[in-house]
């Protein structure tokens, strides 16, 4: 099926300025960016998306890195987006990611991993409402 996930190009990226090859990657694969936007986000919009992670021991860290910089926030829509963007970035941690993958290419450590993907369907449209109106939707 169609579907949309949610997708960020985080600061490490960013700053190495490799918006557009990570986007070739997505589009290479046949997904469409139908929304996206640079922002720098700010703490309480990084721990408010991250909320699920507040306990963990990398929790603050985590925030300092996403708003340390200027980040890409999209939209990603094609068949099978939201399994299909994880293959596309690879597995969390650099040193585990396949080759091809952006975060095998691209990514610098575990923290610093150049690209955030939603994980299933619910997160995914919690996701994109988080930092998108219906009305930028323009698949
Ligand atoms: P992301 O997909 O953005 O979701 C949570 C992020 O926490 C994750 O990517 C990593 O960049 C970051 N992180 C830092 N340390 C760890 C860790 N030990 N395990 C998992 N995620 C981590």
């Amino acid at each position: 099926a169609i579907e949309r996930t949610f997708s960020i190009i985080k600061p490490d990226a960013v700053r190495r300025n490799l918006i557009g090859k990570i986007l070739t990657k997505f589009e290479e694969a046949g997904l469409r960016p139908i929304a996206l936007k640079k922002i720098h986000m700010t703490r309480a919009q990084a721990e408010g998306f991250y909320a699920v992670h507040k306990e963990r021991p990398f929790f603050g860290e985590l925030v300092e890195q996403m708003i340390a910089s200027p980040v890409v926030v999209q939209v990603l829509e094609g068949e099978g987006a939201i399994l299909k963007n994880r293959e596309i970035m690879g597995a969390t941690n650099p040193a585990n990611a396949a080759e091809g993958t952006i975060r095998k290419e691209f990514a610098l450590s575990v923290g610093e991993n150049s690209v955030h993907g939603s994980d299933a369907p619910e997160t995914a449209a919690q996701e994109i409402k988080y930092f998108f109106t219906d009305e930028e939707l323009v698949g």
